[in-house]
């Protein structure tokens, strides 16, 4: 047990909460690869690259929730069982879609990400985790922007 101020039912419930995110962001990113292979049409190169960028960016945003489950200090689960219970994003296992699809798709899992963050922040914020806090509000500012981008691709 680390003393670092913060109640641990709490803590314990803000792991939950990080888990979430976790699970979410991985089925995100497996989505995004899908579009990256699958993307068709006259828009496929700029799409493909776009697509890329986008997954490993948010390759790092799964590493830096699981790592910071561990800094809270709890274990990190690893299971695409676990996850696929727990993600507030759904699979899409369509390979043959338009991109305009992919793209609204997409923008529509990040604003769901963002939605539920502002919630989850405020839930946390009370506990007095303002790591955890500052921590969220920077993912939040992460799928704004990823979001930004992906509205302006529908012109
Ligand atoms: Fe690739």
């Amino acid at each position: 047990m680390q003393e670092i101020g913060l109640n641990s039912s709490d803590s314990q419930k803000t792991a939950e909460i990080l888990h979430k995110y976790l699970a979410s962001e991985i089925v995100l990113n497996l989505k995004i690869r899908n579009f990256h292979w699958n993307i068709e049409g006259i828009h496929f190169n700029d799409l493909h690259k776009f697509f890329e960028e986008l997954y490993t960016s948010g390759a790092s945003y799964a590493d830096e929730v699981a790592e910071r489950i561990r800094t809270l200090g709890y274990h990190t689960q690893a299971s695409m069982k676990e996850y696929i219970q727990i993600t507030i994003i759904s699979e899409e296992d369509n390979i043959k879609m338009p991109s305009h699809e992919m793209i609204s798709q997409l923008l529509k899992d990040n604003e769901k990400i963002i939605q539920e963050l502002r919630k989850d922040i405020d839930t946390i914020g009370e506990t007095g985790d303002q790591g955890t806090e500052d921590f969220l509000t920077g993912l939040i500012q992460k799928h704004e922007k990823d979001s930004w981008m992906l509205r302006s691709l529908q012109g």
